[in-house]
């Protein structure tokens, strides 16, 4: 069975790495095939309670790796962890067949409680570089999650999400509509330097206004009624 995951894994770096030349250079040279390799194994003395000895074999991989894979994460088949430095991937966190991972990738909790605080991937799912998903909660299949995104809640099948908190943008290929997006930082720049000018503005005018207000009440009542006067002469 370990065998074959790992069979699977190297077909996939294959398969999906337009870099990958032939299966023994994905074999001999792929980080995130080795660390695939490792895990498996860590992963069966995670499941037999032998703890020690399963986590030895994750921080052994790390070390060599760069990336560092929970012995009691479940991994699918055929899954490509590209390039790999940096990917965590917690305890509690399950990852789908056919995924696959960039480097920079955390799958990762957001609190101290125990039990499952991880999240689950389905099949397919593609984590772009960088991406952050933390929290015990699912995402569909055939999801993309883009570079440096950083996802704190669940998604259905087949959606695309971009950005920080992660927002679908796209499901079933077709992009959703944009009337809930939020400002660009050089959208409130702008809104911030019109409502300084309207502030300089307004207290100019209430100058203003007050000034005026002041010179009729030293004029007194007499020169108001003569100005009136002269005005419908
Ligand atoms: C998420 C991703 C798969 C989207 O691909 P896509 O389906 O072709 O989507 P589009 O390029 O049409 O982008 C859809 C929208 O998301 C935005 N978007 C795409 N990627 C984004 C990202 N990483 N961060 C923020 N916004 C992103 C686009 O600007 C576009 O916005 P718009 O509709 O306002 O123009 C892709 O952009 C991505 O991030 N892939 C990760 C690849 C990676 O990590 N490679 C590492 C190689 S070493």
């Amino acid at each position: 069975m370990i065998f074959k995951d790992i069979w699977l894994d190297v077909k996939a770096v294959k398969e999906r790495d337009p870099a990958a030349r032939n299966v023994l250079e994905a074999l001999l040279l792929y980080q995130g095939v080795h660390a695939l390799i490792w895990h498996r194994f860590a992963h069966w003395f995670y499941r037999h309670r032998m703890f020690f000895i399963a986590r030895l074999i994750s921080q052994v991989a790390r070390f060599f790796t760069m990336i560092e894979i929970h012995p009691g994460a479940q991994l699918g088949h055929g899954i490509l962890i590209d390039h790999g430095a940096g990917v965590v991937i917690g305890e509690t966190a399950v990852v789908g067949d056919n995924c696959t991972i960039y480097q920079g990738v955390t799958l990762g909790g957001v609190g101290t409680q125990k039990g499952k605080r991880h999240p689950t991937l389905g099949n397919n799912v593609m984590v772009g570089a960088g991406a952050k998903i933390l929290g015990a909660f699912e995402v569909g299949d055939n999801c993309y999650i883009a570079a440096n995104a950083v996802l704190l809640k669940p998604l259905e099948d087949n959606v695309t999400a971009v950005g920080i908190p992660a927002r679908p943008v796209k499901k079933d290929g077709v992009s959703l509509p944009k009337n809930k997006r939020t400002l660009t930082l050089e959208e409130y720049e702008s809104m911030k330097e019109r409502m300084a000018q309207m502030e300089r503005e307004i207290s100019y005018l209430k100058e203003a206004l007050d000034s005026q207000k002041a010179s009729e009440a030293g004029a007194g009542p007499e020169t108001a009624v003569q100005a009136g006067e002269a005005e419908k002469s």
